[in-house]
């Protein structure tokens, strides 16, 4: 018996094999789940539909894996369709993942002060405003026992250099989040986020992961950095029956660094002054 046996829902997020939406889909698929999958729709010129075939390559040896539909959550239709399309194959579903960001490049990476109008509203669009975009629409064949859980980061409560814009962006999705559980509680759809520590996906190298990796290294209470396995598990504990009664919650899954408030065990390696 799987906790998931006889569970449905939606994945939204899996770039590769490395993505954390595939990190909890994994968990969720070896204990009985069923999944409708999502992935970035590939340019017409590319013949070869290198976004589609990345995420089938996956998802093509799950049984459990029902469908792989295209969808860009810019645009309403395309969340529709997907939603649709989940409607027509399970009628209901009783959990969703949200694990969407992107920001453009030039402005991630310049001062958060000098990001551009659009840069600032393709990032917040992308990665704040989509999951209540998609709550919206999958609200109607949630079940009233159910769960949506997204994707955020410490540098949404704290500044974390080089994080910049995304920053501000996780800041809204952990208040979007927060205002969701209140809307949607009393439909029995619980809202999370999972504040994930950094790890080498697509996404986290744009976002400056390879820094932060030796400083959680030094600085987390578990002198460690976490896995993907790690957040795949404790995903899917937050969209099973094991966590009901939690809802609105950001749950750091980050070997404990957000808790530090110093250095810590870095200062080891800081030559000391003489006194
Ligand atoms: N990697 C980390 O260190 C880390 C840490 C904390 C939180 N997160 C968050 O986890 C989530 C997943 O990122 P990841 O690290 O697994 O990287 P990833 O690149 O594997 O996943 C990001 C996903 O967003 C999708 N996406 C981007 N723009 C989109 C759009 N317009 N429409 C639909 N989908 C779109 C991409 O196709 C991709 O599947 C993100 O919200 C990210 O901010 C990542």
């Amino acid at each position: 018996m799987g906790r998931f046996d006889g569970k449905k829902g939606l994945v939204l997020g899996v770039a590769n094999d490395h993505s954390i939406a595939w990190a909890i889909a994994k968990e969720i698929l070896a204990e009985g789940g069923q999944i409708g999958f999502s992935h970035l729709p590939d340019r017409p010129d590319d013949e070869r539909q290198r976004n589609r075939r990345r995420v089938s390559q996956l998802t093509d040896s799950q049984p459990n894996a029902k469908f792989l539909v295209p969808m860009d959550v810019s645009s309403d239709e395309q969340i529709a369709a997907v939603i649709d399309r989940a409607k027509q194959e399970f009628g209901t579903i009783d959990f969703l993942v949200h694990s969407i960001a992107y920001a453009p490049m030039e402005d991630l990476k310049g001062e958060t002060t000098n990001c551009s109008r659009e840069g600032f509203r393709i990032a917040m669009e992308t990665s704040a405003y989509s999951l209540l975009a998609v709550g919206r629409y999958a609200r109607g064949i949630l079940t009233s026992d159910s769960a949506i859980l997204t994707l955020t980061y410490f540098g949404g409560e704290k500044v974390v250099p080089g994080y910049n814009i995304m920053g501000v962006c996780k800041a809204t999705l952990d208040a979007c989040v927060k205002y969701m559980a209140f809307d949607l509680g009393p439909a029995g759809i619980r809202v999370n986020a999972i504040s994930a520590g950094p790890l080498r996906t697509l996404a986290g190298r744009g976002a400056g992961v390879e820094d932060m990796l030796g400083l959680y290294e030094h600085m987390s209470p578990m002198a460690r950095n976490i896995t993907h396995e790690e957040v795949g598990k404790a995903g899917a504990w937050m969209l099973s029956k094991e966590s009901l009664g939690i809802t609105g919650e950001i749950l750091h899954v980050d070997a404990g660094y957000n808790i530090m408030g110093s250095p810590g065990r870095l200062l080891d390696l800081v030559p000391k002054q003489a006194s």
